[in-house]
C-alpha cells in the first residue's frame, strides 16, 4: 500500500503515520526526519536544509526531490510506504507521480489531515520531540509517561527548533501557499480521502483504518 498524508504543519501527519506504518508493517517516510537526522549527524544536505528549516521556508526542490527518490526505491519500500511531508510543491508531486509510473506503482490513498490554523499554534508549542530518535509527544494531548524523557529511548524531549510561535505563522504560510493545492491535485487523481483531525488522536486513526482497511 502506497499512501500519502497531506496537512498543515502540525495536523498531525507525523503521529499517524507512524500508527499507519505499525499496523501496516510498510516504513514510515518523513521528509523533515531525513533533514534532522542530517543535521544532527552534520552532513552537507543537513547543512543546507538547515538554513531554511529554520526561517520556516521550504527546502528547494532540488535537494528534496532526489533525496526522496533515492529513498523510495530502496528494497524495504518495494511493498509500500506512507509519505509524510513529501510532496510538499506541485513540482514534488509530478516527479513523484513519474517515478512511480516509470517503476509501474500508483499511489493508492492520499490522506488528508484536516486541521484549522486556529489549532495548530497550541499543538506545535506543547509537541515535545525526543534529541535521539525523534519520536514526539504533546504535553497535554500525548505526553510521555515521565515528563521530558522518551518513552522510546530515555533520551531527553525538547521542542523543535522551527516550532517557535514566529517561525510556525511562517510555515503555515507556506502550507497555505505552496502544499494545499495539492489537495485538488490528489482529488483529480481520485486517491484523496479526507479526515478531521481536530478529533483526538485514536479516533483519527480509526477514521484512517476504516478507509485503508484491515
Ligand atoms: P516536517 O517535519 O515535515 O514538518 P511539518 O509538515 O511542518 O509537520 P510537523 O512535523 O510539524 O507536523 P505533523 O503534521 O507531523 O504533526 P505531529 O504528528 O508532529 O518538515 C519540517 C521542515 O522540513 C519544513 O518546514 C521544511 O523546511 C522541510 N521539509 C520537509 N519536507 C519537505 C519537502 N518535501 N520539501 C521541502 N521542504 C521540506 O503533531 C503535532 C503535535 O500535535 C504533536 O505534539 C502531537 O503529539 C500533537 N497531536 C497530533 N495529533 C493530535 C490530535 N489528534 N489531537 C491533539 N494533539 C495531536
Ligand atoms: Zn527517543
Amino acid at each position: 500500500m502506497k499512501i500519502i498524508m497531506l496537512g498543515a504543519p502540525g495536523a498531525g501527519k507525523g503521529t499517524q503515520a507512524k500508527k499507519i506504518a505499525e499496523k501496516y508493517q510498510i516504513p514510515h517516510v518523513s521528509t523533515g526526519d531525513i533533514f534532522r537526522s542530517n543535521i544532527k549527524e552534520g552532513t552537507q544536505l543537513g547543512r543546507k536544509a538547515k538554513e531554511y528549516m529554520d526561517q520556516g521556508a521550504l527546502v528547494p526542490d532540488e535537494l528534496t526531490i532526489g533525496m526522496l527518490m533515492d529513498r523510495i526505491q530502496q528494497e524495504d519500500c518495494k511493498n509500500g510506504y506512507v509519505l509524510d511531508g513529501f510532496p510538499r510543491t506541485i513540482p514534488q508531486a509530478e516527479s513523484l507521480q513519474k517515478a512511480i509510473t516509470e517503476m509501474g506503482q500508483k499511489i493508492d490513498f492520499a490522506i488528508n489531515v484536516d486541521v484549522p490554523d486556529e489549532n495548530i499554534i497550541s499543538r506545535m508549542s506543547g509537541r515535545r520531540a525526543c534529541i535521539s530518535c525523534g519520536a514526539t509527544y504533546h504535553i497535554v494531548y500525548n505526553p510521555s509517561k515521565v515528563a521530558g524523557i522518551c518513552d522510546v529511548c530515555g533520551s531527553e524531549l525538547v521542542l523543535r527548533d522551527d516550532d517557535k510561535p514566529e517561525t510556525v505563522k511562517k510555515r503555515l504560510a507556506v502550507y497555505h501557499d505552496q502544499t494545499r493545492p495539492l489537495i485538488d491535485y490528489y482529488k483529480e487523481a481520485g486517491v484523496l480521502v479526507n479526515v478531521d483531525g481536530t478529533q483526538e488522536l485514536n479516533k483519527v486513526f480509526s477514521d484512517i483504518t476504516d478507509i485503508l482497511g484491515a
